[in-house]
């Protein structure tokens, strides 16, 4: 293979010069550009408007959010900035809802922000940044437990964008293509994900960019790409997961799975730990974002008094019984899930 499978070279958040500079992924594959933000609410607005998306990432961005926050605002002697810096996390936290590593990362930084007596801003800068690190150490670690899954899987489809660009770096889905297809060559193919198109913008490029060539099909197609025989493994990532193991991601990752159990074709589900919310039962209880009609609608619908309207929940819920493995860095955890993921929680 001509490329390390641990190369990073795809960057969603650069930290630079105290600043967090963001990759614009509305613009991509055209454009590669990124964004200077210096303050939280901007950062905020990044995330809600989806220049910066995928569960990890929003929750790294705010991180680094809150650092900026305390940035601007510390003052010694004086207990105002803490107000301000709580606002801003208030803000933070409404920007996106369903992604449970929002506010994970939002809490590991409220909670070192708490331990710290004086001089917070370098050790709130240190700590986003540690929370990147071990975002992309964890993918690469989860790489390679969920490449050993694959031993023998021929081809494998995966939905939305689980890379470099939702994460730290590498990738959590994408990480495990990357090692698997690393290890020997596979057949790679991604839907296109409607209506954002994270499949087609994001995820094809990211591959191709780690010279790891893949096939994109229209989400429609997906009945047909199983029955055809091509796939053996579909392998998606996880915007929160629940203590029995259903899984909140893209909206499209349910409609697959019945599909995979339809056409005997196993599911995996690639996510860091600080993606199971250990405080919800069952997928049920997880908030699915809903977005404007006016992602789906073609413009010329856009108007007022237009009698075409849409139903954009841009999330859906597998439950646990069609999923065959989730691959934490912590290891795999196999279905049934319940035990392994309350062992998770007492590692934890
Ligand atoms: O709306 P998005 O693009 O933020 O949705 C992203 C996904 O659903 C990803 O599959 C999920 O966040 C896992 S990313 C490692």
């Amino acid at each position: 293979m001509s490329s390390s499978p641990n190369k990073l070279n795809v960057h969603a958040l650069l930290w630079q010069d105290r600043q967090l500079s963001v990759l614009d992924q509305r613009l991509l594959p055209d454009q590669v550009h990124y964004d200077i933000y210096a303050t939280a609410p901007e950062v905020a607005e990044a995330i809600r408007s989806m220049r910066v998306r995928g569960a990890p990432a929003i929750g790294i961005a705010a991180a680094y959010a809150v650092a900026l926050s305390v940035q601007q605002y510390f003052v010694a002697d004086n207990v105002e900035w803490q107000y301000k810096v709580n606002a801003d996390i208030k803000i933070l936290a409404a920007s996106r809802p369903t992604a449970v590593n929002l506010f994970w990362a939002l809490a590991v930084m409220q909670e070192k922000l708490a331990s710290l007596q004086d001089s917070p801003v370098d050790a709130m800068i240190n700590t986003a940044i540690e929370i990147h690190q071990q975002d992309i150490a964890a993918n690469q670690q989860m790489g390679e437990i969920g490449a050993d899954i694959l031993a023998d899987a021929q081809g494998i489809l995966t939905h939305c964008n689980a890379g470099a660009l939702a994460t730290g770096g590498y990738g959590t889905a994408l990480g495990v293509i990357r090692s698997a297809y690393h290890r020997q060559a596979r057949t790679v193919f991604a839907g296109e994900t409607r209506p954002w198109l994270q499949g087609a913008r994001l995820t094809v490029w990211e591959l191709a960019k780690d010279n790891i060539p893949a096939t994109l099909t229209a989400d429609s197609a997906a009945a047909m790409l199983m029955r055809s025989g091509q796939v053996d493994w579909i392998i998606v990532g996880a915007d929160r997961i629940a203590a029995n193991g259903d899984v909140a991601n893209k909206i499209g990752t349910y409609s697959l799975a019945v599909l995979a159990q339809y056409h005997g074709i196993k599911v995996m589900v690639v996510a860091p730990v600080s993606t199971i919310d250990f405080t919800i039962e069952n997928g049920g209880q997880i908030e699915i974002e809903e977005r404007a009609a006016s992602e789906l609608l073609p413009a010329s619908y856009v108007q007022e008094g237009s009698l075409v309207n849409a139903w954009n929940p841009v999330f859906d819920v597998t439950p646990a019984e069609l999923i065959s493995v989730i691959v934490t860095e912590r290891g795999a955890v196999f279905n049934p899930f319940e035990q392994g993921v309350r062992k998770l929680k007492n590692e934890y």
